[in-house]
């Protein structure tokens, strides 16, 4: 083999050799590099020596002294790919094509969970009706959570299995409900909240956690959230709830969807409906709504001679599971980032 043609094949291995080592990423590509070069039994440093014998005698000591240099360049290109990686650096800079100068993207570094999503965007879409946000306590007093809401003592909503009370509630059973604990098992508690603090009219939406004792399943989990709204003023009436529940589902769901309501009972409205929207050929049910029972404005001293009033509750997950066709509610709070990413 003539000088010049080994000289040239050790050049252009020593470059793809060198090449190779900074552009390795981690131990696994250095690896490969190492046994693709310097492999002791099929490497292509060994492949070139092997052409080292076919040089003329007065070529070899050139020939041999350049094998060893080529040696050393890809061996110290090694070294310093296994120092690099030590240090915990990625591929060096130059094979990765970085460029400093340029305008940067900027990197999205995680995502919102989509209950929170969700909560924002119904936020958004409320307040485009005129409805502000209010926040209640997630440690709630009976009074709020049953009393105020018509819910009396003996009422079953109220029973120890169907609620997370506090210890504290126990050892206060004897003074007034007002002292007893519980995490409120409702939103509809920030309604009582609002109007004993404000006078009408109220036009109020609350978001947020909730609690009760349910065995996890795919449609039940032991804390989720809600969305309560509240209108209160002079004449309002179930057509009132009706429109603002269909312009709020037709934003929410982007789709011309209709609303129905069913008769139904809570302890609070007076009528009570559970609203069910047109969905993908069926009906699903979106919310629990009616107007607000005179006791309730009572309770809290509005006069129901002077002022009427709707009131609605929506669960998050709920609406949130229809929208996107998510079949099981445990998905939203097993942190899989697998699950999580799609949002
Ligand atoms: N608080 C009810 C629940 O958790 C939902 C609900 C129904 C809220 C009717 C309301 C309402 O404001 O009017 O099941």
């Amino acid at each position: 083999m003539p000088l010049p043609e080994f000289l040239a094949e050790l050049d252009a291995l020593a470059q793809q050799a060198v090449a190779a080592f900074e552009a390795a990423g981690d131990a696994e590509a250095l690896e490969a590099a190492r046994v693709q070069f310097l492999g002791a039994k099929s490497g292509q440093l060994k492949a070139v020596q092997k052409g080292l014998g076919k040089i003329g005698k007065a070529d070899k000591p050139a020939a041999g002294k350049q094998f060893n240099e080529t040696k050393k360049r890809i061996e110290a290109a090694q070294a310093a790919a296994v120092e690099r990686l030590a240090r915990g650096a990625g591929p060096s800079e130059e094979t990765t094509g970085f460029d400093p100068t340029v305008p940067g993207i900027r990197p999205r570094l995680g995502r919102l969970h989509p209950i929170t999503q969700t909560i924002e965007e119904l936020k958004d879409i409320m307040g485009r009706l005129g409805f502000s946000v209010a926040e209640g306590p997630e440690v709630e007093d009976q009074w709020h959570n049953f009393e105020a809401l018509n819910i009396p003592a003996a009422h079953p909503a109220r029973d120890p299995l169907d609620n997370f009370y506090l210890a504290t509630a126990e050892k206060t059973a004897a003074v007034p409900s007002r002292k007893a604990w519980l995490l409120r098992s409702q939103t509809s508690t920030v309604q009582i909240r609002v109007m004993e603090q404000t006078s009408p009219p109220v036009r109020i939406i609350s978001l947020g956690r909730v609690y009760r004792p349910d065995t996890a399943d795919a449609t039940h989990y032991p804390m989720f959230h809600q969305i309560e709204g509240l209108l209160v003023d002079h004449h309002v009436t179930m057509a009132d709830l009706k429109s603002v529940l269909r312009l709020f589902a037709r934003s929410f769901f982007e789709d011309d969807v209709h609303i129905r309501f069913r008769p139904s009972f809570f302890p609070f409205t007076e009528p009570s409906v559970e609203v069910d929207m047109s969905w993908q050929g069926g009906w699903i049910e979106i919310a629990g709504a009616g107007m607000v029972d005179p006791d309730v404005l009572r309770a809290v001293g509005y006069d129901p001679e002077q002022v009427t009033g709707f009131a609605f509750g929506v669960g998050i997950e709920r609406i949130c599971m229809g929208r996107h066709g998510i079949d099981d509610i445990r998905e939203f709070y097993k942190n899989d980032v697998r699950f999580l990413r799609q949002f």
